[in-house]
């Protein structure tokens, strides 16, 4: 149920978090930054029940970039672990809440281990009809776009398409997740602004919030308050406003 104070509001379909501040978290308090890490995977966890409870459609979440892997190795091994425990002890939760798992990023130069993981759940949340959750695992919003540009040239070196029938629309079948509608709010906790690589693409017309608060502290009410802030956004998509029809929308 949406919480009294949403009610009539204009919520977003889809929102995207670039989690950010878990080392922060724990150089604050003298711990090792995985610490940080673990606190973090809790504030995910809040973050996912709000969405659910809210009736969020879809949530992308940035949990490791390309860039990660320039960590320190205890870092970068500590938090792919993580990663595949967390979606292990969550599974049964996540389908008692309908949510459908799926993920964006260049998944085979992950551990065999956490790719078995993700298969499973996949598979396991395969046919939940709630949040869609899209975890971002090794991703980059360049190595997307690459991605995407490399799939389309094979077809075309393939004779099956003509270069000219590249155009945004065509391209766009070809990132990680062309079924799901682009983000319409980004949030980024943690103090930092800025993109990080983060879904390039499909953030052309997001509107973005800033907030400052590291991730492990993040919890329902933060994300409420960005979403009433998404609220009094007017998205203009390049035009102009058309204040009757958005006055509409936001009954
Ligand atoms: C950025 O904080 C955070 C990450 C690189 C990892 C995010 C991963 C989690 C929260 C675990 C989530 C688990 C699942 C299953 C989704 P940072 O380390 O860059 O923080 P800093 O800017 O303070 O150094």
């Amino acid at each position: 149920m949406l919480p009294a104070d949403l009610d009539g509001l204009k919520v977003p379909r889809h929102i995207a978090i670039i989690m950010d501040g878990n080392g922060r978290w724990a150089q604050q308090r003298g711990l090792p930054r995985l610490q940080g890490h673990y606190e973090g995977r809790k504030a995910t966890r809040r973050v996912v029940q709000a969405c659910v409870d809210v009736k969020i459609e879809a949530l992308s979440v940035y949990a490791f970039s390309v860039e990660n892997w320039s960590r320190p190795l205890e870092e970068v091994e500590g938090l792919l672990e993580l990663m595949a425990t967390a979606l292990e002890e969550e599974l049964t939760d996540l389908c008692r809440n309908e949510v459908r798992l799926v993920v964006s990023g260049r998944l085979g130069e992950v551990p065999e281990e956490l790719q078995q993981v993700i298969q499973r759940a996949r598979r396991r949340t395969a046919e939940n009809q709630g949040l869609v959750l899209n975890l971002l695992i090794n991703y980059g919003g360049r190595a997307e776009i690459s991605d995407a540009a490399r799939a389309f040239a094979r077809r075309v070196q393939a004779g099956e398409i003509a270069p000219e029938a590249l155009t945004e629309q065509t391209l766009r079948e070809y990132l990680y997740r062309p079924e799901l509608a682009d983000p319409d709010l980004v949030i980024r906790p943690g103090g930092e602004q800025r993109i990080s690589n983060f879904l390039l693409w499909e953030i052309a017309y997001s509107e973005l919030v800033y907030q400052d608060v590291l991730w492990p502290d993040y919890g329902e009410e933060h994300l409420l308050e960005a979403i009433r802030e998404y609220s009094r956004r007017q998205r203009r998509y390049g035009g102009v406003v058309d204040t009757d029809s958005e006055a509409d929308q936001a009954c």
